[in-house]
């Protein structure tokens, strides 16, 4: 029987996940509409030019992330746990605070009244209620959890640091509101980006701690959250999170040993994750690997992506490659290459776990979901292919091919931009037949609980 508190929750995890879906949603078809510009340059240019388009599909997939991982994390620590929250008014609270400010962070991108840096271009003032919510979130989870757990398991700790140090990492990010950073071109260019590696480093924390608590509970094993090796990681991704943002920084002066030691530390990072994985599988019943398939599958495909994006990230860190893929579609197929194929998989992972403790049909009943997994990720790996061969054109063109006008490099690229929005439209059709009856199962949900309270 669950609790007043606990019913209230459930209703605000659930809002926060059927949110994060409609943001899933928007955001890919803002990621179209930027894939179309690509091919036609005057497309909606006047409504919607790409300086506009492009900071709204960066902010509404990062929504995504973020709100997918916040309801996750509530619906885990009341429902799955069975924790009473510390203040249901808080969790109102910060939903409420974050719907208000995405409503306004679209006006002013919409408007052109930003003022903004990159990946957090909207108004600057707008970082004040932002890190409020955030402090919000961190005062709930602290209090429910410090309060009732014992003896942590490292998802407890991975969700804590990553909201704390996503408080911090926010705030860095607007350093320069004061003259110190501001007036200091390297000083400023430096905090600016190491916030923003740190900044994902801290979602990272929030994702890849579900991934874990996912693993730990489709094993119904306890120690999948406790063992050395996942405390190891834990420590890696938190040192991954405060030093491992050397590789923003290229253009920066800076001792080489720093990046080094940061390199390392990011790389390996992944192949822990990647192990981790890897060993959960082996270990696992094909029993509980049918009883869960479309999670379990999620977090295998999990294990391929780190795999490739890790080949990738291996290669774009030798200095000398690093200097010709810098500035080119490469980088772009690192960062859509990580947050569809290692943060949308985990969240995937997560959200049909949940929807599959809702109403177990979502899994075992659905043949059209498997397919649309197969979909998702086959067209994944070629629009990152296609990324990578129109990098690679680019690239050539910049430092190789002489007296050729960017004109003609665009047009040459035609073919590349056509296959990576043409795979763009099919994942996103992948990710709508994956989406729908996830949305359909959390509203029903919401529907009983909103009924019941
Ligand atoms: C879950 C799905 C998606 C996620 C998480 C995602 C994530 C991202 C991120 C993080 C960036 C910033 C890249 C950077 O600055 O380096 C980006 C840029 C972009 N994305 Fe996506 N994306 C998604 C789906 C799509 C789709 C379906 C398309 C359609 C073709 C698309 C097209 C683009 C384009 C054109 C850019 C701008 C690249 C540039 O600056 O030239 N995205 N995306």
């Amino acid at each position: 029987m669950q609790t007043k508190e606990q019913i209230t929750l459930n209703k605000f995890s659930l809002q926060f996940i059927l949110f994060a879906l409609v943001a899933l949603i928007i955001g890919n078809l803002f990621g179209i509409l930027a894939g179309f510009q690509y091919i036609i340059p005057d497309f909606l240019k006047d409504l919607l030019p790409f300086t506009k388009i492009r900071p709204f599909h960066d902010s509404t997939v990062i929504s995504w992330i973020i709100l997918a991982a916040t309801g996750s994390i509530y619906y885990a620590i009341s429902n799955l746990e069975g924790l009473t929250i510390y203040s249901t008014k808080l969790t109102k609270l910060h939903f409420y605070l974050f719907l208000i400010i995405g409503v306004i962070i679209y006006i002013s991108i919409g408007s052109g009244y930003m003022g903004g840096r990159e990946y957090v271009a909207f108004i600057p003032i707008l970082i004040v209620p932002i890190l409020l919510g955030w402090a919000l979130f961190g005062v709930n989870y602290f209090k429910t959890v410090l309060k009732q757990v014992k003896n942590w398991p490292v998802y407890y700790w991975m969700w804590g640091t990553g909201i704390v140090f996503m408080i911090f990492h926010l705030a860095e990010a607007h350093f320069w509101f004061s003259p110190y950073f501001r007036e200091n071109f390297v000083r400023d260019l430096t905090v600016q980006w190491k916030s923003y590696g740190s900044f994902v480093g801290s979602w990272n924390q929030l994702v890849y701690g579900l991934s874990i608590y996912i693993m730990a509970k489709i094993k119904n094993d306890d120690n999948v959250g406790r063992g050395k090796l996942a405390f190891f990681f834990y420590f890696l991704g938190l040192s991954n999170l405060m030093f491992g943002w050397a590789h923003h920084t290229y253009i920066i002066p800076m001792q080489a040993w720093i990046r080094y030691a940061a390199y390392g530390i990011s790389m390996t990072e992944w192949i822990i994750l990647g192990y981790m994985i890897y060993d959960w599988r082996k270990s696992l019943s094909i029993e509980k690997k049918e009883s869960n398939s479309l999670a379990y599958k999620f977090l295998i495909a999990t294990d391929f992506w780190v795999f490739i994006n890790l080949l990738l990230a291996l290669l774009i860190s030798i200095p000398i490659i690093n200097f010709f893929s810098h500035g080119t579609h490469i980088t772009v197929a690192h960062s859509m290459g990580t947050t569809i194929g290692i943060n949308t998989m985990i969240l995937f992972a997560s959200l049909f776990y949940i929807a599959s403790r809702i109403d177990n049909t979502i899994d075992i009943k659905q043949t059209k979901l498997i397919k649309a997994f197969y979909l998702f990720n086959g067209s994944l790996a070629v629009f990152f292919g296609a990324l990578i061969a129109a990098g690679l054109k680019r690239s050539e063109w910049m430092y190789f091919s002489k007296n050729v006008p960017f004109g003609e490099m665009k047009i040459s690229l035609a073919n590349n931009y056509f296959v990576f929005l043409s795979s763009g439209i099919v994942m996103f059709i992948g990710i709508l037949l994956l989406s729908i009856p996830l949305f359909k199962t959390f509203l029903k949900s919401y529907i009983k609980t909103v009924m019941s309270t």
